[in-house]
């Protein structure tokens, strides 16, 4: 099993930039399904998620490949409708694929997909918006099949803004020349990141990032080119690694606007923050304290992908921080590890107390979802000795090259695979 040798202890210091947008660049391949034609995406990260979906796109018979910066994809050749099981299984935002592939065909098939255990992970949110589009959705041995002879207009009003639930209804949406208006929509970056790519499709998409997104589908443009926004959560990942071992780090390459509640939590806790054009300066030389209490919830409130990142950085800060995990059922999975590493953390339901402890030590310890894993290795930076962080195979659905950008701020960090 691949792993991470990791020797603490030592503060990171030094400059980084950040990788494209994972969450934005697996909605907007999926969105190229629509056009019928070439989709160019610069500032793609390398990551498995990418190549899933890239394997997704073969299977409907488009065109789809790594080139350059990014992917190469032609869905002018697309014969299929129905995405693999296996395929299914491996993403989850392989579900995003079920609002182009329904427009475009008028039909789709797949199976309730996989993703990371952070919860029980529905979809009832996205097959509800498929049918105030006029889309029908039946079981088949264990497969969902929508079909539509003709998507129409409509008010799609959200119980939850769900990012994937929104971008599919936008994808959707977009393949239909009436107007869609979608209420308690989500509003992260992403989502804005998505609406761009569609009106530079042809389509028309206004109030994305506020909780009311209105979009009209048009004739579709046979040649698209977008760039990836920078990802977020891998900044904040740098910031937090950076935080849990009092060091200083320029992050190049970000947007530090998409990143309010995070830089607000790390201030909180005394880390001096500079922004500038596209780069977050952070230092935490002195002693960190707990930033009180830190809730998660839909942007812009603090992002729940970077609650197990801020709890490493929090392990050794003075006081008591409380986690409120609004979002996900399961997201403290990454508790028990800490806690191997001597982390003082109680979890009662939602909420995780944690009380900083002076020292941390190296352990075994073994990750169980994406944003988890990456917090236990900022974690293990922070601990004296050695860790080995098994479950690397997360890791790669999200990060590029993490273990090559902590060790060009000075980790002493190791991949085995
Ligand atoms: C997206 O997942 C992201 N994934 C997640 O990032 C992120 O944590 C999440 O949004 C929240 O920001 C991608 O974009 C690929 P949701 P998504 O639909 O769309 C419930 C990472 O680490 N819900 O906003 O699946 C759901 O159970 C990943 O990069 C329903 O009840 O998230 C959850 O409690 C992890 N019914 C809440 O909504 C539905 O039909 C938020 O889910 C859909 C969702």
């Amino acid at each position: 099993m691949s792993r991470m040798i990791i020797n603490g202890g030592v503060p990171l210091s030094g400059s980084v930039t950040v990788q494209g947008a994972k969450n934005s660049v697996l909605p907007i391949m999926a969105a190229a399904v629509l056009t019928g034609g070439k989709t160019v995406i610069h500032n793609c990260p390398r990551i498995s998620d990418v190549e899933c979906s890239l394997r997704i796109l073969d299977h409907l018979g488009c065109v789809a490949r790594w080139e350059g910066d990014g992917v190469y994809i032609d869905t002018g050749t697309m014969t299929g409708s129905t995405i693999p099981d296996d395929l299914m299984g491996d993403l989850r935002s392989s579900v995003i694929f079920m609002g182009a592939v329904l427009a475009r065909t008028g039909r789709v098939r797949f199976s309730p997909p996989g993703g990371c255990e952070i919860g029980p992970r529905p979809i009832d949110l996205h097959l509800e918006a498929m049918k105030r589009l006029g889309a029908s959705a039946v079981s088949d041995k264990g497969s969902i099949i929508c079909r539509a002879d003709r998507l129409h207009g409509a008010v799609i009003e959200l119980r939850f803004p769900s990012v994937g639930a929104t971008e599919n209804a936008m994808i959707a949406a977009a393949g239909c020349c009436e107007l869609t208006v979608i209420k308690n929509a989500a509003a992260e970056p992403e989502i804005s990141d998505l609406a761009e790519y569609l009106r530079k499709a042809g389509a028309s998409v206004t109030g994305d990032g506020t909780g009311t997104i209105e979009i009209r589908g048009g004739r579709f443009e046979k040649s698209v080119v977008h760039e990836i926004i920078p990802d977020r959560i891998v900044t904040a990942t740098y910031l937090a690694a950076t935080a849990a071992t009092g060091g200083h780090v320029r992050v190049e390459g970000t947007r530090p606007d998409h990143l309010g509640a995070v830089l607000e939590a790390l201030s909180r806790m005394g880390c001096e923050v500079e922004t500038g054009n596209g780069t977050i300066v952070l230092d935490a030389g002195r002693g960190l304290v707990s930033p009180g209490v830190v809730v998660t919830g839909p942007y812009p409130r603090f992002p729940t992908d970077a609650q197990p990142l801020l709890m490493a950085a929090c392990l050794k800060a003075r006081g008591e921080t409380v986690f409120e995990e609004t979002v996900f059922e399961n997201r403290f999975r990454h508790v028990p590890e800490m806690i191997r590493m001597g982390a003082d953390i109680s979890v009662k339901g939602h909420r995780a107390a944690v009380r900083g402890v002076n020292t941390l030590r190296g352990a075994e310890v073994s990750a169980g979802e994406l944003r988890g894993c990456a917090a236990l290795i900022a974690a293990a930076l922070s601990a004296d000795g050695e860790s080995t962080v098994g479950g690397i195979k997360y890791l790669d659905r999200g990060y590029d090259g993490l273990c090559r950008g902590l060790r060009a701020l000075g980790a002493d960090i190791r991949r085995i695979d």
